[in-house]
């Protein structure tokens, strides 16, 4: 039983704005992946990185990526969304991993992800007949809003989290998720629907996903803390 890492990175980013796919906007010097495969690579449990890119994708072979070699596939076989990305990055695996490998389906936009966040989320679901993913427990209260931009109302925050990636599955169990419900917004979701329920194991919140610009800033900050 192996642990294979999927990062669909087939986005075009459009809420960053600009012509750059996020997933390579410029971060401390390197392509914002860098970061995220840094870390993936830098896991010794992991066997092996996929990375789904979109089929049209001009930006991939404009870097060096030699820090990673032996350690990393590239698949040009990304989808409209993020979840096709996905289905198709496991179909493209379907011969070299068995059913019930453990897949680590991680965003690229993730860049902040330490080998720390992993190892925990190795640790409390490896033995998991179902699986699970990385989340924080919901601070602020929430509204719901009204289409004029008012309050509607109050959604009570108790036991809400907000999901992140990685999230795991076992190969068989998430191809089957997602091809039955392919309009989820994450892995965890399509395992949902089958009636299961996934771990939720605590991470925090500087495991963000970089979707705004000033998400850039935060990451650099983040990142920059770090290595001090
Ligand atoms: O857009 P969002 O931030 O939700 O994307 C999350 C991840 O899914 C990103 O790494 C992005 O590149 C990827 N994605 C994808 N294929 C799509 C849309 C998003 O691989 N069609």
């Amino acid at each position: 039983m192996k642990y294979h890492a999927l990062i669909p990175a087939a986005g075009g980013g459009t809420r960053m704005g600009g012509g750059t796919p996020k997933q390579y906007l410029p971060l401390t010097g390197r392509p914002l992946i860098w970061h995220t495969l840094k870390t993936l690579t830098g896991v010794a449990a992991i066997d092996h990185v996929h990375v789904v890119l979109a089929p049209e994708d001009e930006f991939w072979g404009g870097y060096d990526w030699s820090d990673f070699k032996g350690r990393l596939t590239v698949w040009h076989c990304g989808g409209a969304t993020r979840a096709e990305s996905v289905i198709h990055g496991l179909r493209a695996l379907q011969s070299l991993v068995a059913g019930d490998d453990w897949v680590l389906v991680h965003d690229a936009a993730r860049c902040c992800l330490t080998v720390e966040h992993v190892g925990k989320l190795l640790a409390e679901v490896g033995d998991d007949p179902v699986g699970g993913l990385l989340a924080v427990p919901v601070a602020d209260t929430l509204k719901r809003a009204q289409t004029d931009g008012r309050v509607a109302g109050t959604v009570a925050r108790e036991g809400l989290w907000q999901a992140q990636t990685p999230q795991m599955f076992r190969y068989r169990m998430l191809l089957e998720a997602l091809e039955r419900m392919p309009e989820v917004t994450d892995e965890a979701g399509a395992i949902e629907a089958m009636g299961l329920h996934p771990k939720l194991v605590a991470a925090d919140m500087t495991n963000l996903k970089v979707t705004w610009p000033l998400d850039l800033q935060l990451a650099e900050w983040i990142l920059a803390n770090r290595r001090q």
